[in-house]
């Protein structure tokens, strides 16, 4: 069976299929509106969410199936000590596939080698979140044409931020990308993926803590959300979660053709006012999201059935 727990789990052809296939669903909505009938999602959200469950949703009701589950753990049956392992094996009965979205680090990969139908991981703790990186590559494909040859600037939380994990495994597989790491220093990047993801494969990268110094050179401007749900006390997250705030002047400083995303939601990282730059792309983000994830569901719904 077929699972999506990590981005690495698809080949940088894969990828690139899904973004085919989504530019494809933009095109021609109407020729994959019955993809998924007769078949059913469940979404097992143990942890808050607003684009990632409601997208998965709309794409499959988009591709003509049904959808199912829960919005919070106090719902379901693990408020009564259902283990993550039991409650896939039960949401096989039900569901064609399942989408689950987990506070601990590893749940999804649980639940996958239980299930008796694809998993994917919408976000296990501050470890992946492969789903949202399609909907990020889809997004750097759409707007700036490619996805090799690129200085990315990835800045805020990069410690407990699972989307710019995933982001920085994904395109490292890709030639001419360079990343600049803008953190405090007690939220860089964590070693593990400096060593496994960036040192392995030769990727250069430069860690600073100053937005302003980096913005001239950059193509992309990734800005994350200060993790508050991952911080052991509540002092340091107060102290840490106004670093890092993009503002209409700093982005004079920027590149006319830089596209500066997030994966949202959004606190204090971008100032309202940046939204009618031309620039910003973190809107657009949210619905390029919807379309890959219609691709995923297709693909993972088809090699199901083989
Ligand atoms: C992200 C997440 O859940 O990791 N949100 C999302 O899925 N778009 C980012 C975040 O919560 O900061």
């Amino acid at each position: 069976m077929r699972h999506l727990i990590g981005i690495e789990d698809l080949s940088v052809a894969e990828i690139e299929q899904l973004i085919a296939t989504a530019e494809d669903i933009m095109a021609n909505p109407a020729k994959y509106s019955s993809v998924a009938s007769g078949k059913k999602l469940a979404t097992l959200f143990y942890e808050p969410s607003t684009r990632t469950r409601l997208s998965f949703e709309a794409a499959m009701m988009e591709l003509g199936g049904g959808v199912l589950g829960f919005s919070e753990a106090q719902s379901s049956s693990a408020a009564k000590g259902e283990s993550v392992a039991d409650t896939a094996k039960v949401i096989s009965c039900f569901a064609d596939i399942m989408v689950m979205r987990h506070f601990k680090e590893g749940a999804p990969m649980v639940a996958a080698m239980n299930a008796s139908v694809p998993v994917i991981n919408a976000g296990d703790g501050g470890h992946n979140h492969p789903t949202q990186t399609l909907t990020d590559l889809l997004t750097i494909k759409c707007e700036k044409g490619r996805l090799s040859d690129l200085t990315v600037g990835l800045c805020g939380d990069l410690k407990f931020g699972r989307t710019v994990h995933s982001l920085i495994t994904a395109l490292s597989r890709y030639t001419g990308i360079r990343f600049v790491l803008i953190s405090p220093k007690e939220l860089t990047l964590p070693d593990y993926i400096k060593s496994e993801v960036l040192d392995r494969k030769g990727i250069e990268y430069v860690e600073t803590t100053s937005l302003e110094e980096s913005l001239p050179e950059l193509d992309i401007l990734y800005m994350t959300r200060v993790q508050r749900e991952r911080f052991f006390n509540e002092q340091d997250y107060i102290r840490l979660k106004d670093s890092y705030i993009l503002t209409v002047e700093k982005l004079d400083l920027a590149k006319p053709d830089l596209c500066i995303m997030h994966p949202l939601p959004r606190v204090n990282e971008i100032a309202v006012g940046v939204d009618k730059d031309s620039r910003a792309c973190y809107f657009k983000q949210v619905l390029y999201g919807k379309y890959i994830r219609m691709a995923l569901i297709k693909m993972l719904l088809e090699e199901a059935d083989k």
